[in-house]
């Protein structure tokens, strides 16, 4: 085995404890990835409102943080473990701060006015508990724009600290479409310098980006596919960074998100009405029963059922479904579709569930129970996404034998392989156009496959749920990743 290290990982969501997206789900199983592999993680979240402190252990001693000219801040700890392995998980605890309903935004979607200064509380929060912790870590390992300045903080604030003298950073791209710009006065709180606010580092239009500046100081750049680290070098998906990515990509890598199959398989998932496996499909059957009566829907067996679960934002091709959903509706298709998003989608998805209530259905709101259910008992799960960094749903779909219909881009076209009629070969449907056309007409081909052609579609189903995208392997190929950064940590140090 190479040899062990240690890694603080900071995030600003972690699965079983608060989550709004993927992240958390990256989160919460990457870190026991590695350290099955043998590392030593600690993993470091804000502590939310809705984080229940009474079974977690309190440090004793409060931790101070350094803010510049808001001095110094003075936070709580709460210590815990990721479920199943005993990975520790420090809270950060500041009333001020997280003591609010939302991770990111207020109930009416906008983002919170101090996010700035609350995320680069988080960033160095986690760099002083390292040191307090006496946890000298080889790695650093930033998410997101939350934690982007981590690597900056690195060469800059923590240069001289004798904790991080050997320390190696990587920061991961789970979304560039989010990257923390702010007014550029946060550069005093960051206690950075303002050497670093220049066009090649933190500046960006006068103000201050933190995933650029994250960009430009960590040793290793990944994000979540293969696919999307290609894509993000260009301007369609570069979000303004394109340029500043090429001028970094050799230090760029694509890893692709791996899946917890302790929560998501059919076999075992507690949430379904009937579990099941490749060997024995019954359950699947009893699982769209349940999913139509659940929705209200008819319930008949024939009838083709797909199933849609995401934020219902512009990313998820939320426009797309909405300017074919009138043609959708001629079909004999039923549809139904959880999520919560921009207030335009869930007004819209309400109507139309209004207007066809036996063929499509929705849930405003966030139950990972019936994210569950729908897996289980859908046919075909829509993922029409008009960027997507890597997307778990489609994987989880994969392991349901509930066949993909995505777009072929980042993640998505990584993990999906269009079905040949010629070979039967596939595991799911794809289209290239980001259109309302190519949508339909692909959910029309899906259905015709699944009514016309069972035996292919059974094929694929199988296929599918033999695939597996193991943590392991996305663990170990961030291990690699891991002694290249601190490869190149040390080459600068000796230089
Ligand atoms: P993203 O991170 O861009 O939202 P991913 O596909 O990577 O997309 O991950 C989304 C995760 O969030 C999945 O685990 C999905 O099941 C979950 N999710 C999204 N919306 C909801 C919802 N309304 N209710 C329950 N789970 C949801
Ligand atoms: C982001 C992306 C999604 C990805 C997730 C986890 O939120 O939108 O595609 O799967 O992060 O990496």
């Amino acid at each position: 085995m190479k040899s062990p290290l240690k890694i603080l990982f900071t995030a600003s969501e972690v699965v079983p404890f608060a989550k709004t997206g993927g992240l958390a789900d990256v989160a919460g199983a990457l870190p026991k990835a590695l350290a099955k592999l043998g590392h030593q993680v600690v993993v470091v979240m804000p502590r939310y409102y809705s984080i229940d402190r009474s079974e977690l252990e309190p440090m004793k001693e409060p931790l101070g943080v350094p803010m510049g000219p808001m001095g110094e801040l003075w936070a709580g700890v709460y210590k815990g473990s990721l479920p199943g392995l005993n990975v520790p998980i420090y809270f950060i605890d500041y009333e001020q701060f997280f003591g609010r309903s939302g991770l990111y935004t207020d109930e009416s979607g906008f983002s919170y006015c101090d996010n700035d200064v609350r995320f680069v509380f988080l960033s160095k929060a986690a760099l002083e508990l390292s040191k307090r912790l006496e946890f000298k870590p080889d790695i650093v390992h930033a998410n997101d724009w939350h934690s982007a300045i981590q690597p900056l903080l690195l060469k800059s604030r923590y240069a001289f600290d004798e904790t991080f003298k050997e320390t190696a950073s990587l920061l991961t791209i789970h979304n560039l479409q989010h990257q923390g710009q702010f007014f550029k006065g946060i550069v005093d709180v960051m206690e950075v310098g303002w050497e670093h606010f220049n066009p090649y580092e933190l500046e960006a239009m006068d103000g201050v980006n933190f995933l650029k500046g994250g960009i430009a100081h960590a040793d290793v750049v990944t994000t979540v596919s293969r696919k999307y680290a290609h894509e993000i070098q260009t301007p369609p998906f570069g979000f303004g960074l394109d340029g500043h990515i090429c001028a970094h990509r050799h230090k760029l890598y694509g890893v692709l998100n791996g899946v917890d199959y302790e929560e998501w398989s059919p076999s075992v998932d507690p949430y379904i009405a009937k579990q099941y496996d490749i060997d024995d499909m019954s359950g699947k059957v009893v699982c769209k029963k349940e999913l139509q009566k659940h929705f209200n829907l008819p319930v008949q067996e024939d009838v083709p059922l797909i199933g849609f679960v995401g934020r219902l934002v512009e990313q998820k091709g939320i426009g797309l479904i909405a300017g074919a959903i009138e043609s959708l509706m001629h079909l004999d298709i039923q549809i139904v579709m959880l999520g919560t998003g921009e207030k335009w989608a869930e007004g819209f998805f309400s109507d139309i569930a209004n207007r066809y209530p036996e063929k499509f259905a929705c849930h405003i709101g966030y139950s990972n129970e019936l994210a569950h259910q729908i897996e289980a008992g859908s046919d075909l799960f829509l993922m029409p996404s008009l960027f997507e960094p890597c997307g778990l749903n489609q994987i989880y779909s994969l392991r349901y034998g509930t066949l993909p219909i995505v777009r072929a881009t980042g993640g998505l076209d990584d993990t999906i392989h269009n079905y040949d009629p010629a070979t039967k070969e596939g595991n799911g449907f794809k289209f290239y156009d980001a259109t309302h056309e190519a949508l339909y007409h692909t959910v029309k081909w899906a259905i015709e496959t699944y009514r016309y052609e069972p035996e292919a579609y059974q094929l694929m189903q199988k296929r599918a749920m033999e695939a597996r995208f193991d943590w392991e392997k996305s663990a170990e190929a961030y291990e690699d990743l891991y002694y290249h950064a601190l490869y190149t940590k040390r080459v600068q140090i000796y230089k």
